[in-house]
């Protein structure tokens, strides 16, 4: 038996758990043989979910960061808008909801107080609710109408990392839920996607094993006080995402943009002294991530040409990116859809050691809690 390995800090620890908790999340709900997926705990028919004309993702931090991955997800795979929102923010624009549209609250603890605020004022509109959480019988899995648990295991460092993957597996799930009951992917579209789902554990494994370059880039970059980090389309949110977790674990001012919206004003920040972590993974057998691709390719090479210091997150084997970028991290080809899962990770590796290496307190972050129960 392989000695079970022993980690310095929670969220390591959890990171390292994120093969595990995404094959808990996903085996049990997929069947590759029939090419189907059982998520009967959502308890929407497929009546309700042909009839649905909008879902509304609500949801705080970084679970709010897999909500608009989970946006191009349900949207690209069952042509069912979608609709993502601050928790904190939902009940002040008055929206216009009710039993035509599905409200899903995504959130681990099942406690956060923005969120549960969020799920009660959607009830009240007549919407239809579901939670995403990772706690079994937390407060928002009890009052919604249908739950979908994560099943990541107990994350206890403020830091969220396992259950983030976890939730946007989760969502990739229910968005093939939607497109079967909707008959908007035919039978080995929908198989294809099981397959990429159950490639999903042993791929992250792969980028787990590349840690060390994480925390050669952390010993390389801890001084720094800011950074820029780009994702275009459904890459966006993992570079929210990334952003994050450096602010909160390794108190760096980081800003997560999409990278298209850099002329319309950041470019003014880019020179020697900003590195930009830009994430520029393609999927090359699907034309619209290439063309994606290829303009962020174009916005490299500018923000080379202002002397900008460049980390880039590319696909296995990416030469052209390699030779531009300073850096380079390289993720296992995945469909597009499916690739923030793997993407995040070694953003959360280099979060980590960038607070080892500037000795903070990795778990407990400054005035953060684990789970925020006040408004
Ligand atoms: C960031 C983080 C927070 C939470 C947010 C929502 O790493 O952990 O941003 O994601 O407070 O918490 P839950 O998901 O419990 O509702």
């Amino acid at each position: 038996m392989t000695p079970e390995r022993v980690f310095r800090h929670h969220m390591i620890k959890e990171i390292f758990e994120q093969p595990r908790a995404l094959e808990a999340t996903i085996a049990p709900r997929v069947s590759l043989d029939k090419g189907s997926i059982r998520l009967e705990e959502c308890r929407l028919i497929d009546e309700e979910i042909r009839r649905l004309h909008r879902i509304n993702i609500i949801a705080s931090g970084t679970s709010r960061h897999a909500g608009m991955a989970g946006q191009f997800m349900i949207q690209d795979l069952a042509s069912i808008p979608v609709d993502v929102d601050y928790a904190s923010e939902f009940e002040y624009r008055n929206p216009l909801i009710g039993p035509c549209e599905l409200a899903i609250l995504i959130t681990q603890s099942g406690e956060t107080a923005d969120t549960t605020g969020a799920l009660r004022e959607a009830k009240k509109k007549g919407s239809k609710t579901i939670a995403i959480s990772n706690v079994v019988g937390s407060t928002i899995a009890r009052e919604a109408d249908g739950v979908l648990y994560t099943r990541a295991g107990k994350e206890t460092s403020i830091a969220s990392t396992k259950a983030f993957t976890a939730q946007m597996a989760m969502l990739y799930l229910f968005a093939l839920y939607n497109a079967q009951a909707r008959a908007t992917l035919h039978d080995e579209q929908l198989r294809a996607h099981i397959r990429q789902l159950l490639e999903l554990p042993g791929k992250l494994e792969r980028v787990l094993e590349s840690a060390a370059h994480s925390e050669e880039l952390a010993k390389r970059y801890h001084g720094v006080e800011d950074f820029l980090f780009l994702g275009r389309a459904v890459h966006y949110p993992v570079a929210m995402d990334g952003a994050l977790k450096l602010k909160e674990v390794s108190y760096v001012h980081a800003e997560g943009y999409p990278t298209g919206e850099t002329k319309h004003g950041p470019n003014a920040l880019i020179d020697e002294k900003l590195p930009i972590v830009i994430i520029m993974t393609c999927d090359r057998k699907d034309p619209g991530s290439l063309l994606r691709y290829k303009k962020s390719l174009n916005n490299l090479k500018g923000f080379k040409n202002q002397g900008g210091h460049v980390i880039a997150l590319a696909t296995e084997g990416d030469e052209k990116v390699s030779r531009l970028a300073d850096h380079t991290i390289f993720i296992p080809q995945a469909e597009e859809l499916i690739s923030p899962i793997l993407e995040i990770v070694p953003l959360q590796l280099f979060a980590y050691y960038m607070a080892v290496h500037r000795g903070l307190d990795v778990d407990r972050p400054r005035n953060l809690t684990k789970s925020v129960t006040v408004e």
